[in-house]
């Protein structure tokens, strides 16, 4: 191929990018996937959607949404209009220009990278890959994982990346439930492997927000697991001092407000019982994993990592120094845990600190409910297996628990209720700071 015909082909995409009749692919419509989808669709790119589960697929062919804070009625327009279609046939890959990779990356048992979702996605597009094509990973990842793991699998003698095809990282930035930034108004970081990468991606992305480039897909790589590592450890800092604060008489939440109110130098970050999500808890190792192989140990992941994952086992003390106040024990208690979601008002609860809190005081005897307005049920995990379904947040089920445990502050909840009618409560999240009446019966934890 000579170097004229290799330049039309970025060419040719750039053009396609820019007059928006580039097709979107967009493999893996949860969380990430499916309100990119939304933003790219919103700016008039035709989407064609993959997903391996079809009760996602049947849902968007319906027009319906399956993720709480996402509304139908973007999806319903752009089905409707043929611009969003879905499918589990990935043979229609070759009808994509643009490829956005959404597929998990959790961790195994051991705590190490489990890449098979992302290695099984690479497989299938580099048996599709066609000339023309941009594949983007936006999953979170270790540095290194774009180029080490994707490009040997996707590069032959007759597809050359930068020439033939177009490789980049560009992580997601995706705040569930965040109503004031959104991909629209979040600028998103781009590396590609090339400068041809870069530049094809960079356009892309510059349609729907402000792209930032880097200068290598492991710096792109290492930007978000900086953003979650940093989120990490300052949570932890605060976590740990929750402890001492309680120790020493101080309300931790009034002396956080109190140096929010430095214009410089400083950003609030909030105690809690613990890290939840597909994110926080989990980011942070992939960095920790990879720095092993330059003979170096990531010590602030490791330290934020112990004391936040401590945070459950400092809820289950605070539970039981509680019950004790009352002449209890948490065996033999029923204990009514408010909230599964890892935050508030969403309906994630993955990795989520009240499976911890839960699965203890059922170990140590306790009859424990649960109620999470966005959770009516709770599935298997890898760790748990509880087979419950929520109860409601009535006068009755608060009056007959022996401890209520706040360990998500969903806006639905009634604080002034749940303190008034409830005997004892432990509050993990400093949600019943307005509450005036009965305020002895709250514990903080
Ligand atoms: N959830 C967040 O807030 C968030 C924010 C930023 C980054 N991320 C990162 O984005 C990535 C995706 O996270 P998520 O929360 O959207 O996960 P998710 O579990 O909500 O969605 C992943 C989707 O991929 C599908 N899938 C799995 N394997 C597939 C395959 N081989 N082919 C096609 N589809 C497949 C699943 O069925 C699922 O619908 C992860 O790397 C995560 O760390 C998540």
């Amino acid at each position: 191929m000579n170097k004229k015909n290799k330049e039309k082909i970025q060419q040719t995409l750039l053009d396609k990018i820019k007059d928006k009749t580039a097709v979107i692919g967009i493999i893996g419509l949860g969380y990430v996937g499916l309100p990119l989808a939304i933003h790219f669709g919103g700016k008039g790119f035709k989407i064609i959607g993959f997903d391996l589960d079809t009760r996602k697929i049947d849902k968007i062919l319906h027009g319906e949404s399956y993720i709480k804070h996402i509304p139908a009625k973007p999806i319903q327009e752009m089905v409707n209009q043929r611009q969003f279609d879905v499918t589990i046939n990935f043979d229609r890959l070759n009808e994509a220009d643009c490829i956005l990779i959404c597929v998990p990356t959790p961790l195994t048992a051991k705590m190490e990278p489990d890449l098979s979702y992302l290695l099984d996605t690479t497989e299938t597009i580099s048996k599709k890959l066609r000339s023309g094509q941009l594949i983007v990973l936006e999953s979170t990842t270790y540095p290194g994982t774009t180029e080490e793991m994707m490009l040997p699998r996707l590069e032959t003698r007759d597809m050359q990346v930068g020439k033939d095809f177009f490789l980049a990282f560009s992580p997601e930035r995706e705040d569930p439930g965040n109503k004031q930034f959104n991909a629209a108004n979040t600028p998103k970081v781009v590396g590609g492997v090339t400068d041809a990468c870069l530049e094809v991606a960079a356009a892309l992305f510059n349609c729907i927000t402000r792209a930032v480039p880097v200068s290598s897909t492991r710096a792109a790589e290492l930007t978000k697991l900086l953003e979650n590592t940093y989120r990490s450890v300052n949570i932890a800092l605060v976590n740990e001092l929750k402890i001492l604060a309680h120790r020493m008489g101080i309300d931790l939440f009034e002396v956080i407000n109190a140096s929010a109110t430095k214009p410089f130098g400083y950003m609030p970050f909030y105690p809690g019982p613990g890290l939840g999500g597909h994110c926080i808890p989990i980011d942070p190792f992939y960095l920790a994993w990879k720095a092993k192989e330059f003979d170096f140990v990531t010590r602030f992941i490791q330290l934020a990592g112990e004391i936040n994952v401590s945070m459950p086992y400092y809820v289950v003390e605070r539970t039981q120094e509680a019950l004790n106040s009352h002449k209890k024990s948490i065996n033999g208690s029923r204990i009514l845990v408010l909230g599964i979601a890892y935050k508030k008002d969403i309906d994630d609860e993955r990795e989520s600190p009240g499976y911890a809190v839960m699965k203890m005081l059922l170990e140590k005897g306790a009859d424990v409910i649960y109620n999470d307005p966005w959770i009516p049920k709770l599935k298997p995990t890898r760790k748990y297996d509880f087979k419950m379904e929520s109860v409601p947040v009535s006068p009755e089920e608060l009056a007959a628990a022996d401890a209520v445990i706040i360990v998500t502050d969903h806006s639905a909840y009634d604080f002034d209720e749940i303190v008034k009618h409830s005997s004892l409560i432990i509050d993990t999240r400093n949600a019943t700071l307005g509450v005036t009446e009965g305020r002895e019966k709250v514990f903080m934890a």
